[in-house]
């Protein structure tokens, strides 16, 4: 049988991404520009900056990711590219791109919904086995979904106020810490210890939704009444608290969903699948059980273009096929 080559193309947000898949196990070529330092200074992505460094390099990155494979657009089946979510001018630079390519080549163009890439990362390093629980923790999503087969998902419980990602980045600003915070909180917690004891946003009994508006702002607030009574808390403590209280929460929402609806295996993904604490702390959890944990290697779980083509070739199987007139979703249901 023949082999596929998908070209995936990611810019949903602030990196502008290219890569070959081939069956949509096997990363060919890889190459993501990150524009993470020109966001730096302003404490945040900027969408109209992201948009236009995403029209500087999105030729480059794509010669350089044929270059790369050492392949043309004649060998490629087809054409993947984000449709969304993300910020929406960002997103039309792939989206074009990827319609320029596909329509010049005559090659197939597949949308591809940002959060089923970052689950679809997973499998670049190990064959799913269903039923299938993943975790996804990224800057705008927090969701459990479950997947009985490939490409259909189903929401089981998710965020009902900020993004994990969101409440890091949040949490960080307010401690001073530079863009992008998760990382630099991850950092800072592990050299601290869990001494106030923030509120866990369990909800309802059965409920596998999420909150973390409230640790949020008992953050800012314990912070702001330091401050006032001119009581020194470590920062390390702080961080350590607040990702103690996100954790818990995360991993015993996880294995009760995993437990609940009997999966095979639990993955997670998405930018805060690349915490420490909660790499750690998930491998702790299911270390007695039979269900297998799959932890993604760091440069999967930000964003990037393969965990696009992966998703993309099961879409492409499928025989998905977008129009002409696909346009970029900042909104797109998963
Ligand atoms: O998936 P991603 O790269 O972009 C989105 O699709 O949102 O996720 C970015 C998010 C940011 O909020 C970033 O602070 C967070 O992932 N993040 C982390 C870590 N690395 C990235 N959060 C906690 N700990 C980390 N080590
Ligand atoms: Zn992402």
């Amino acid at each position: 049988q023949k082999e596929t080559y998908i070209l995936a193309i990611e810019t949903s947000c602030d990196e502008t991404a290219a890569a070959i898949i081939k069956d949509g196990t096997e990363v060919v070529a890889n190459v993501v520009a990150t524009q993470i330092e020109s966001h730096k200074r302003f404490g945040g992505v900027v969408p109209e900056i992201a948009s236009r460094h995403h029209v500087e390099q999105m030729t480059i990155v794509l010669e350089e990711v044929f270059a790369k494979a050492n392949m043309t657009m004649e060998q490629i089946d087809a054409v993947a590219v984000t449709e969304g979510p993300g910020l929406v001018g960002a997103l039309l630079v792939g989206v074009s791109s990827a319609k320029a390519l596909a329509y010049a080549h005559q090659k197939p163009l597949i949308g591809v919904h940002h959060i089923a890439g970052h689950i679809y990362a997973n499998r670049l390093q190990e064959e799913f086995t269903f039923p299938l629980l993943a975790l996804v923790v990224s800057g705008g999503h927090t969701e459990l979904i479950l997947m009985k087969e490939h490409g259909v998902f189903e929401v089981i419980g998710e965020t009902r106020d900020d993004a994990a990602g969101e409440a890091y980045d949040k949490v960080a600003r307010t401690l001073d810490l530079p863009y992008p915070g998760g990382p630099e909180v991850d950092r800072l917690a592990q050299l601290g210890e869990d001494t106030l004891s923030f509120p866990r946003a369990w909800l309802e009994e059965d409920s596998y939704d999420f909150s973390f508006s409230g640790l949020k702002s008992a953050v800012i607030n314990t912070l702001h009444n330091a401050k006032q009574k001119g009581n020194d808390l470590k920062r390390e403590n702080i961080a350590a608290s607040f990702q103690a209280s996100v954790i818990d929460v995360l991993t015993e929402k996880t294995y009760r969903a995993a437990k609940d609806h009997q999966v095979n295996q639990v993955i997670i993904a998405g930018g805060v699948a690349a915490n420490k604490g909660l790499r750690a702390s998930l491998e702790e959890k299911f270390k007695e059980e039979s269900i297998q944990l799959s932890i993604p290697p760091l440069w999967l779980c930000t964003d990037n273009a393969a965990m696009i083509g992966a998703a993309g070739t099961i879409a492409y199987q499928k025989g998905n096929r977008a129009g002409w007139d696909m346009n970029a979703n900042p909104g797109l249901d998963l």
